[in-house]
């Protein structure tokens, strides 16, 4: 069930064309917000962008590589990215076209398993770039507008990886980790002005992130063993749950963590 919860706002999206991104799209667009959707996928992310607004919402798209991908010439060549714009010209996007932002999405995010001995040094700068460097990055070009907003609301993607060790992912975990305190600090420094700051700790959930694992062991996956609810995620079950923290709903909401996990993390 949908209520226009979002109504007149305008959200900008990372990482809109993923699993979760996607679902976040859809529904922030069922729910009324003006969406600036962006991505390093170019054609899903001109096909999302279609898709909504045949059914009537108001979108403007923007090939971005959240990362300072300036420094990763070789990698953004390879992702056909080179016309990537940087965090300052979609923010100046933002504000050509619809002059204001309410609510900006960090969903970007890559994801490496090895441990500490086995992670390759590039993979972990990359990985750091993109997760954590890629929020900063965000939030700083952002926070202009949020704040001019006054009613504004960043919510930044960490994970169950961001709260407790898995004994792996290590790139990944100390990204995540980092995420969620970057968070609460911009949470305080930015209380009095108007823009709350959140972050949500999704557990498993079915997104192509984690599709070949989900394959390969079904349920099985010793996460979801672990999990109380015995289950994966679905996508939309995030982004409901970021739905919240962008509305008003949670006006009184900052500096906090939500945990979308099916109770991973409660034992
Ligand atoms: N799926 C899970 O189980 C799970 C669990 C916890 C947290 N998360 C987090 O949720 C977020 C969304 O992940 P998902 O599961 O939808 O995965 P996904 O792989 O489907 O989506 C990730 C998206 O980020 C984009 N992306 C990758 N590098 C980028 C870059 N440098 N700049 C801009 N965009 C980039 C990809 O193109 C993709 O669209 C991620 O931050 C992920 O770490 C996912």
């Amino acid at each position: 069930m949908t209520g226009r919860r979002l109504e007149g706002k305008v959200a900008l999206i990372t990482g809109a064309t993923g699993g979760i991104g996607a679902a976040t799209v859809e529904l922030f667009a069922q729910e009324g917000a003006r969406l600036v959707i962006t991505d390093v996928a170019r054609e899903p992310l001109q096909k999302l962008a279609r898709r909504i607004e045949a059914d009537g919402a108001e979108v403007a798209t923007a090939l971005l590589d959240v990362s300072s991908a300036r420094e990763w010439e070789e990698v953004t060549a390879l992702l056909d990215v080179s016309s990537a714009r940087e965090w300052e010209e979609v923010t100046a996007l933002v504000r050509d076209r619809f002059g204001v932002l309410d609510v900006l999405v960090n969903l970007a995010g890559i994801l490496d398993w090895p441990g500490i001995e086995d992670t390759r040094e590039e993979v972990w700068d990359r990985v750091i770039d993109v997760n954590q460097k890629g929020t900063w990055l965000g939030m700083r070009a952002a926070m202009p507008l949020l704040r001019a907003s006054g009613n504004a609301s960043v919510i930044n993607t960490s994970s169950v990886l961001g709260l407790v060790g898995s004994g792996g992912a290590a790139a990944y975990q100390a990204s995540k980790g980092a995420v969620r305190l970057l968070s609460k600090t911009a949470a305080v420094e930015y209380a009095r002005q108007g823009v709350r700051v959140n972050s949500i700790h999704p557990g498993v959930v079915t997104t192509p992130m984690i599709q070949d694992l989900l394959d390969e062991q079904g349920d099985q996956q010793p996460d979801i063993q672990r999990t109380p609810m015995r289950r994966a995620g679905r996508a939309d079950e995030v982004a409901r749950a970021i739905l919240f923290l962008a509305s008003d709903d949670s006006s009184f909401v900052t500096g906090s963590e939500l945990v979308v996990d099916g109770g991973l993390t409660a034992h």
